[in-house]
This record gives C-alpha cells, structure tokens and sequence, in this order.
C-alpha cells in the first residue's frame, strides 16, 4: 500500500510532491515525507500522521527549495506510525520511498548490521536505502540492478542518489508505478491521480523495468540495460472527478456519482437491446463452454461476487463459487482448463485477488477480470478483462465501485441465461431494458438521503448491530454491514436471518439494533418474521424494502421504501440506504470517513 511521488522540473518541487501526495492519502496515511535536493544534497522532511501534519512542520521548521524529489504517504507493515518509521529512508547518499513489501529484511539486515551498518528503524525499507548504499558503484542503474537480484517481495522504488541531483530512479515489482510525461518536466507516482493536474499522458512502468528521470527525459531499461520503448497511455477522465466537487466528502460524491457510473459502464456493452461483453475477447460459445465459474475478490468487491452468484444461478441456472481471495488461495482449490475464474477488484492491485489470478492461470483455468482501474496489474494479466467506469474512487470504503461491479454481474449473468437458452430472446431483452433504466432508478434512491440521515441519527450512539437478510438481501446485509464498521467503527455483523435462532439471536435486546433487508417477494414474508423475532425481544428495527409491500405498522420502527423494480435488481436499490446510513453514522460520530483509521483503499499486501 503507500503512495509514492516524484518530480523533476521547474515548479516548486515541494509543492508539487504535496499535492500528488494529497492525491494518494487514499493508500495510507499513517506518515507522510519528502526528499528534495536541495543546494545539490538531498534534504529530508518526515513526520508522523496525515499529510497536514507533514505540512505544517514544513511550515513550522523548514521548506525544502528545490526542483528535484521523491514524496511518500505510507500504511504501515513493517514498524508502528512514528517519525522515525516514515519514509523517506537511507542517508547523505541515497534517499528512497517504497510501497510494499520486502520479504528478505531480516536477512539482508544481519548482512549489512555484519559490514557495520546501523538502523534507525523497524522498517524492511530502510535496508534498501542501505543495500542501495553499500553496492553503489557510481552507476545507479547497475547499483539497482545487483539490489533487485537480493531484495525479495514486492516495490515500488523511487531512490535518490547524491551524485546525481536531478535526477529520480525508480524501480517496481507487483506494487504500481507510473511516469507522467509533462512540457520540461516529469513526474513518477504509484498512481494517476497524483499527476492528473499536471499532465494526462503517462507510461505505465512494467515489473523490473528501471527508470531514470529528469525534467527533460524518461528512460527506460531492463535489468539487463537494454532500453524500452513505451506506448503513451492518456487519462481521460477530467481534474474534476478526482476532487470533492463541492461535496463534504469523497464517499458522498462517490455515491451520488452512481448513476452517471452505471450508465456509462454499461452503456458500452448493450447492443441492439442485448447485453455485448464480447468486447473483452470473451464469446458467448466460450461463456457456454465453461464448466464450472469460480468469482473470487475481497470485501465489498467479494460482496459484488455474491450478488453475482445469486444472479448468475437464478438466470442461467449455472453454479457458481465465490470465496474471499485470501481464503481460496490457501485451500487448495479444485480449478482446470474448462473453468473460468473471476476476478473482481476497483484497484486491480489486491495483493490476494492477484495471487488467485495467477495461481488460476497456472492451473489453466480462464480468468476474467472486472477491474476499475485501467492498466492495473490484475486487468494487465487476465486472459479477459471488463472494466468498470466509475472513474476514480478516493474514499477509502467502496461506493460507486461496488454500483458498477454489480451492473457487471447482471450483464453476465443475463448474457450467459441467454447463452445457455434458459432465458428466451423477449426475457433477456427486458432484462436488459430494465437494466438500461435503473440510472433513473438510482438517482429516486438518493433522494432518500434525509431519511437515511434521520435513521442514521437514531443509530449512533448503539454499540452494536445486526444486518440480516435472505438470498440476495443476506449479501446486501453483508455490504451494509461492513461498511457501517469501517467507516463507524460502531461493530456489526451481517447475518443470514432464518439462522439467528440457532444461536446470535441470544444477542438481541433493546440494545443492539437491527437493519432488515427485505427486498424479494418471494422471501418477504419469512424475513418478516424474522424482524417480528427480533423486534419482540427488543431490537429497534430498520427495515429496507420495496414500496409495494404493505408493512404493518408495528413491524419495524424506521421504515426505507424503494422503488419497485424487478426483484432480482433489487439490490442495486438497496446497498443506497445502506451506504447513506453508514457515511451519516460515521459523520454524526465525527470520523474521519474518507480515511478511516488503520485502513487503505489499495491492499497491496497479503
Ligand atoms: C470496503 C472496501 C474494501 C475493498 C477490498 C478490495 O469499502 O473498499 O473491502 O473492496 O479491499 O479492494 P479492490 O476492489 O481494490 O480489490
């Protein structure tokens, strides 16, 4: 996790890393640093916390002038969140800051330790910065290239040498780098909203690729020193969407942003009335073909996976496992040529999603992925990918990104009913149809925010909660729940709700609430029950469901009607109120919702 930045050119050098830092505080924000040289020797500036507080020690003590550095905001692995521990790390030398892991620390610390080498932290990264050190020959390039043959684990370098003041290297493997392309000047971070304001063209940097950059040149070589020639990529989407737009926080524009982002994901993939994923390589005899399909990602992604189940087994009547990536990895899963794995994931850099990518290509499955992020690892490696359009989502807890995950899954699923002729050409038209319209759909749902408000107000001060639900409405409940707690910190648990009486319900009394999500008609009248269970040992009940049921009175305390639409696109309703309720929990608790404690939007490690 981390981000790292990185300019050489006219501007400010500080003012710039500041900013593309701000950019990247969605991967940590544990500490945050700077390396600039300064007068020709690298000075540095490092703090621990967020951002702010890196700038107001500058402010304070001192702002390195320069033209030329390397900036860092880190999610701490190896080492708690102190001063010392903050990136960047090394000494007069060398200077670098790292996203990732190294694996071989330890080992390579009781080698250098043994050459008389001293450590002022608990970091894996200071022994790079040393290593970088100890190996320097006078050529950078040929100094990381013996680095890379000893370090073990996964970076994304950026190093300073004192000898070479304007100039930045950087290296990677399995943790993202890219290198913005300016006017006489270029920048280097882990991910593009950190140049977007000052450039759109950029290189995507390859695992073991070497780059040295200054304000006039990039170049690229491999570990043998042959030079890379690299297509320009360019970033389409505007300054705008990386920034609040007027809105108190990310999270909240991200939700409002769900509409325009399901249009435009799936829009692209709709022909002559029928769903078209053949765009990603992917045909409808190869869809046929598969024997068994396996959904595989983490958290709300994971959460998308299920909806996707559900989906995919009632329309196209073909099983499907989901299972949280870092679970299937190690289990020792029974996959082969004829199955297809999928890999669902905003970021496209989940250390775990990508681990099961691979392990599925090496067992000779067919992957597809269905990536937010353009370029990223797990789209690069896929056989097949599906990209979301949501455009960049900064807040820490997924919105918009499981919104368009979720329009993915239906396209699937009713591409594939169709495929395997469980559906007839008439069904998987108004499916379709349907599907087409839910923006507007969407856009009735934010309307309710004030309600949301309102129950989230009731909800604040609880200590505990419980989601429950059946079918498809048991994983809403799931999404609900986890996002309350990362945002909240309030605890709460989804449950599946004809299981609470063999067990949880024990935990019900006025005290611990209860979110019922109850959207599907053939299973209204069973949760129901469930809510009367629990209402009558004293849970204070919010209920979601469809306004053409009527709910007697007494049923549930705080009521949360959506539109009706077909039960099985009920969940792209439903996970609205869920997300308002929790972002205005967390708001009215005074959390910090954007950046919850202790988390990072892109989890590079296992
Ligand atoms: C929760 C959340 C996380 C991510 C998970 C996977 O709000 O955002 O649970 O869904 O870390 O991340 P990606 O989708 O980037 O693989």
């Amino acid at each position: 996790m981390c981000g790292i930045v990185g300019y050489a050119g006219n501007r400010d050098c500080t003012d710039v890393l500041i900013s593309g830092l701000s950019k990247l505080e969605y991967r940590g924000y544990d500490s945050a640093g700077i390396a600039v040289f300064e007068d020709g020797k690298i000075t540095v500036e490092k703090c621990k916390g967020k951002l702010e507080e890196l700038e107001k020690k500058l402010a304070r003590e001192h702002k390195p002038q320069g033209h030329c550095g390397i900036g860092h905001t880190r999610w701490a692995t190896h080492g708690e969140p102190s001063d010392i521990n903050s990136h960047p790390h090394g000494n007069a030398n060398v200077s670098i800051v790292h996203n990732g892991i190294i694996e071989n620390y330890i080992k390579i610390k009781a080698f250098l330790t043994d050459k008389g080498y001293e450590f002022d932290s608990d970091t894996d990264t200071e022994v790079v910065a040393k290593l970088l050190d100890y190996y320097y020959n006078g050529n950078p390039v040929e100094t990381i290239t013996k680095v890379l043959s000893e370090i073990e684990g996964a970076y994304g370098l950026e190093i300073l040498f004192s000898d070479f003041p304007n100039t930045i290297y950087a290296v990677r493997k399995d943790s993202p780098l890219i290198v913005g392309v300016g006017q006489g000047e270029n920048f280097i971070a882990s991910d593009v909203p950190a140049i977007i304001q000052y450039t759109r063209d950029y290189y995507l940097i390859e695992s073991d690729e070497i780059v040295s950059l200054t304000k006039d040149a990039v170049s690229i070589c491999d570990i043998h020193g042959t030079k890379i020639e690299k297509e320009l990529q360019h970033a389409d989407w505007d300054v705008e969407a990386a920034e609040k737009g007027g809105y108190a926080h990310f999270m909240l524009k991200e939700i409002h942003e769900q509409p325009t982002a399901f249009r435009t994901t799936i829009k692209p993939r709709i022909m002559d009335g029928m769903p078209f994923i053949e765009e990603c390589g992917i045909t409808v005899e190869m869809l046929n073909s598969y024997k068994k399909i396996f959904i595989v990602a983490c958290g709300t992604a994971m959460h998308a996976g299920l909806v996707g189940k559900y989906v995919i087994e009632k329309l196209a009547r073909v099983e499907v496992t989901v299972d949280i990536a870092s679970e299937f990895r190690y289990r020792k899963p029974i996959i082969d040529k004829d199955d297809l794995v999928i890999l669902i994931s905003q970021s496209g850099e989940t250390a775990d999603t990508k681990a099961v990518l691979m392990m599925a290509k090496e067992m000779g499955a067919r992957t597809l992925s269905v990536v937010n992020v353009k370029g990223s690892s797990i789209a690069r490696e896929s056989d097949f990918v599906l990209y979301t359009h949501a455009g960049p989502e900064i807040s820490v807890a997924s919105t918009k990104a499981y919104m368009v995950q979720l329009s993915i899954m239906y396209l699937l699923a009713i591409e594939l009913a169709y495929a395997k002729g469980v559906i007839s050409k008439e069904e998987c038209m108004h499916l379709t149809k349907e599907l087409e319209n839910m923006p507007e759909k969407i856009s009735e749902v934010l309307e309710l925010k004030d309600r949301c408000q309102f129950i989230a107000s009731k909800l604040v001060t609880a200590e505990s909660l419980l989601y429950i639900g059946r079918g498809l409405d048991y994983a809403l409940s799931m999404e609900g729940s986890l996002k309350l707690k990362e945002i909240s910190y309030i605890h709460s648990e989804a449950y599946a709700a004809g299981e609470l009486k063999h067990g949880t319900i024990s935990l019900v009394t006025e005290a611990m609430p209860v979110v019922a999500v109850a959207t599907q008609s053939d299973l209204f009248d069973k949760t129901v029950s469930n809510v009367k269970e629990v209402k009558a040992r004293g849970a204070k009940v919010t209920m979601i469901c469809s306004e053409e049921v009527n709910v007697d009175k007494d049923v549930a305390n705080h009521l949360v009607k959506l539109p009706k639409v077909d039960d099985i696109l009920m969940p792209i309703l439903a996970v609205i109120p869920l997300q308002f309720i929790a972002y205005y929990t967390s708001v009215l608790k005074g959390c910090d919702v954007d950046k919850p404690r202790n988390l990072a939007k892109s989890v590079t490690v296992e």
